[in-house]
């Protein structure tokens, strides 16, 4: 059953991380909610992703774009986005969903330098180049407007929203876990940031923070479970869609309530 609620108005979607996970169900949600172009970028080219994507596609006339692309390095993310801008002339939404998780666990005195460094790398730094980009090109494009159906008023969607994924370790500390849970934070930061210095471009830069694979958190959760994939997924594009034009540089917490309370007494 497709989740008709959440409803695009066409545009163009660029999804980081489109390979696997999150990323992945995102391009999906774009292709159901009527998206009428979304570039897909990953380490590798995501071909596989296109005909899932056609199948779930909304817009009759859906455009797709596979980007090989290392969202560290400067010039591949400056390619990324002017091959989109050449394809298809905007950018009207951007997801970054490419991230590595957890990949050393070690108290503090017994850190990884180096793990610690790559994470940053690729969860931190990764972010704010992608967010750069797309900012830029963003700023420079004429914003567009949506008329409700139910009132018939027509309000700005702005030049573009941007979503970053963070994750609970980005919101509380965990133990072993500095790098992944530093570079989570950081995530926030910049893309809080980003929210405040778009203002005057009237783009949206908002957060999601999932519940993540973590095992004890997990534990924690109302629902004793981590969040699908789709579940973060769809809530991530209601974040790029005309029902979140007043929703700017909130990080919504998407975690069945575990970071609700510390008082768990039927758990
Ligand atoms: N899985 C979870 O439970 C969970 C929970 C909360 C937050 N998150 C965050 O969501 C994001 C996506 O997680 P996921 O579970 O979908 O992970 P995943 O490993 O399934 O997918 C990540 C994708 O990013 C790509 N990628 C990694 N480094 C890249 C790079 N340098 N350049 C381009 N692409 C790169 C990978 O190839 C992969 O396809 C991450 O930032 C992760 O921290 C995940």
């Amino acid at each position: 059953m497709a989740l008709a609620s959440i409803k695009l108005d066409g545009g163009t979607a660029l999804v980081t991380g489109t390979a696997s996970g999150i990323g992945k169900e995102v391009a999906f949600a774009f292709a159901e909610a009527g998206a009428h172009a979304i570039v897909l970028v990953d380490l590798h080219a995501p071909d596989i992703m296109l005909e899932k994507c056609r199948q779930y596609a909304a817009h009759p006339d859906l455009r797709l774009l596979p980007i090989a692309a290392n969202i560290t390095v400067e010039k591949d993310v400056e390619n990324m986005v002017q091959s989109a801008i050449s394809a298809f002339g905007r950018i009207d939404y951007c997801v970054h969903s490419a991230g590595i998780g957890c990949i050393s666990r070690a108290p503090t005195e017994r850190l990884d330098v180096e793990a610690f460094q790559h994470t940053m790398t690729t969860n931190a730094s990764g972010t704010m180049l992608v967010l750069r980009a797309v900012s830029n090109l963003m700023a420079k494009q004429e914003p567009r407007t949506y008329t409700s159906p139910r009132s018939n008023a027509t309000r700005s969607l702005g030049r573009g929203a941007i979503v970053v994924i963070s994750s609970i370790p980005g919101i509380i500390a965990s133990p072993d876990m500095m790098p992944y849970t530093v570079s989570k934070h950081a995530v926030i930061a910049i893309a809080k940031t980003a929210a405040v210095d778009n203002f005057r471009h009237n783009i949206r830069v908002n957060i999601v923070d999932g519940l993540s694979w973590i095992k004890g958190l997990r534990a924690m959760s109302a629902l004793q479970r981590a969040a699908v994939p789709e579940e973060v997924a769809d809530a991530i594009v209601f974040l790029c869609s005309p029902a979140a034009t007043f929703i700017n540089g909130s990080a919504l917490v998407i975690d069945a309530g575990m970071t609700l309370t510390a008082l768990r007494s039927n758990l």
